[in-house]
C-alpha cells in the first residue's frame, strides 16, 4: 500500500496526464508534483484537479540536490515517477548543456536522495523512470525497437535520456534499489506545448501560418494517444518486477509529411475551410541535423505480460487531439504568449 507518490515533471505534457490519473484513480494516495515550471510547465494543465485532497504541487529544480535532499525529508515519499526533463530534440540541438542538467544529474540527484532515504527498505520503495525509444537510435525501412535493442542515441537528447537510463540501472545494479524503466514512443494529445510537431502544426493551420515540414517529410514516428502512455506508466508501475523495462508503443507509424496531411484534412473540416486549403500552408524547409529516419516500437512484451493495448486508433486519437486545441484557445494563447515567439523565430528564420 503506497501513502504517498513524488511525480517529477508533472506540470508538463505527459506529467500531467500522469498526476490527473493517478490523483483520481487512487484518491487514498497523497499525490505530490514537484515540477520547476520551464516553458514546457503550465500549471493549468493541471486546474481540473488542483483542489482535490490527496494532490500537493511544489515548485523546484531537480538540479538542486540540497533541495532535493530536504524535499525527501520533508515528504517523504513511498514511490517516485520521473518525468522531469528537458524533452525537445530541437532545443538540445542548440543548448546540449541543459540536458545534461536536468537529465542527468537531476535524475541522479533524485536517485542519491531515494538511496539515502529507503536506505534498510528498497523492497519496500520503487523509482519509476519514463524515457524515450529515442535511446535505441534510428531504424531503416524496416524492424522494430525491442527491449533488448542496444542503445545508440544521436541526438543530444537522446543522449542525455540514455545516460539517466543507465545511471537509473547502475542503482538497481549496485545499490539494489527497486527501478523500473520504460521507453515509449512519440506522444500526442492534449496539453501538448506546440514546439514539437503536432501541436505546432495544429496551431500554424489554425493561424494561417506556413507549416514547417523538416528535409522531404519521409521521416517515420510512432505515435502514441498521451492517455495511453499515462495508463501504461499505471501498469508497469504497479505490476512490473524490479528491475525491468518496458517498451510502449502504439504500433502506428506515420512518415511525417502523411501525417500532416491528414492533420490538414482534419482542420479542413473543422474549420469550414474548401478541401486542400490547409495543406497550402505546408512549407518544406532546412532538415533537423542528425535527423533520425524511423522509430517504431515494438511493445509485445507490455501487451502479453501485463496486458495492455492501445485504446484508441490514430484517426480518432488526432480528431479528439484537434478539437481540444480548438476548444482551448485560453490555453494555446497563454503558451504561445511571451517567450514563444522569441523561440519560434530562432528556431524556423534560417530554414
Ligand atoms: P515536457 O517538456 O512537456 O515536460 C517536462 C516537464 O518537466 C515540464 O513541466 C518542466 O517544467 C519540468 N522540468 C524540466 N526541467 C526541470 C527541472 N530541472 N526540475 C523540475 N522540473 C523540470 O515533456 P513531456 O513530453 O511531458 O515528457 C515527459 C517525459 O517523458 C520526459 O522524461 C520525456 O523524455 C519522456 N518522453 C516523452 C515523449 C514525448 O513524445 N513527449 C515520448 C517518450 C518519453
Ligand atoms: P518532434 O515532435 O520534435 O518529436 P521527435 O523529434 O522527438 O520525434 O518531431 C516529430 C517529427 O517531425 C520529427 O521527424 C521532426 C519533424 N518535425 C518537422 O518536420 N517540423 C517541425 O516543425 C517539427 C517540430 C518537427
Amino acid at each position: 500500500m503506497l501513502n504517498k507518490i513524488l511525480i517529477t515533471g508533472g506540470a508538463g505534457f505527459i506529467g500531467s496526464h500522469v498526476v490527473r490519473r493517478f490523483v483520481k484513480t487512487y484518491p487514498d494516495c497523497q499525490i505530490v508534483n514537484l515540477d520547476k515550471l520551464t516553458y514546457a510547465g503550465n500549471l493549468l494543465n493541471l486546474k481540473d484537479i488542483q483542489d482535490a485532497p490527496n494532490y500537493k504541487f511544489i515548485k523546484g529544480d531537480i538540479t538542486d540536490a540540497e533541495f532535493i535532499n530536504e524535499l525527501f525529508l520533508v515528504e517523504n515519499p513511498d514511490a517516485v515517477i520521473h518525468l522531469a526533463a528537458e524533452s525537445h530534440v530541437d532545443r538540445s540541438i542548440s543548448n546540449p548543456m541543459e540536458f545534461v542538467m536536468t537529465n542527468v544529474i537531476g535524475t541522479v540527484n533524485l536517485l542519491n536522495a531515494v538511496r539515502k532515504s529507503w536506505e534498510g527498505n528498497y523492497d519496500k520503495h520503487r523509482f519509476y523512470h519514463v524515457s524515450t525509444d529515442e535511446v535505441y537510435g534510428a531504424l531503416g525501412e524496416t524492424g522494430m525497437f525491442t527491449e533488448e535493442t542496444s542503445y545508440d542515441p544521436h541526438s543530444p537528447y537522446s543522449a542525455s535520456k540514455a545516460s539517466s537510463d543507465h545511471f537509473v540501472r547502475a542503482y538497481h545494479d549496485t545499490y539494489g534499489l527497486d527501478i523500473v524503466i520504460s521507453n515509449c514512443s512519440n506522444n500526442y494529445g492534449s496539453h501538448h506545448f506546440p514546439e514539437k510537431l503536432i501541436p505546432l502544426a495544429i496551431n500554424n493551420i489554425k493561424t494561417n501560418k506556413p507549416v514547417p515540414v523538416y528535409g522531404k517529410g519521409e521521416n517515420v514516428r510512432d505515435w502514441l494517444w498521451v492517455e495511453d502512455h499515462a495508463r501504461a506508466i499505471d501498469t508497469i508501475f504497479h505490476n512490473a518486477k524490479s528491475g525491468d523495462t518496458y517498451n510502449i508503443g502504439g504500433h502506428n507509424e506515420w512518415k511525417n509529411i502523411d501525417l500532416i496531411h491528414l492533420l490538414c484534412d482534419i482542420m479542413d473540416r473543422k474549420l469550414n475551410r474548401s478541401s486542400g486549403e490547409s495543406a497550402k500552408l505546408i512549407s518544406y524547409v532546412t532538415d533537423r541535423a542528425g535527423h533520425d529516419l524511423r522509430y517504431a516500437i515494438d511493445s509485445t512484451k507490455l501487451q502479453t505480460e501485463l496486458g495492455w493495448v492501445p485504446s484508441l486508433q490514430f484517426e480518432e486519437g488526432l480528431e479528439k487531439t484537434v478539437d481540444w486545441y480548438l476548444e482551448n484557445e485560453l490555453w494555446l494563447d497563454s503558451v504561445t504568449s511571451g517567450n514563444y515567439q522569441e523561440y519560434y523565430k530562432n528556431q524556423y528564420s534560417n530554414k
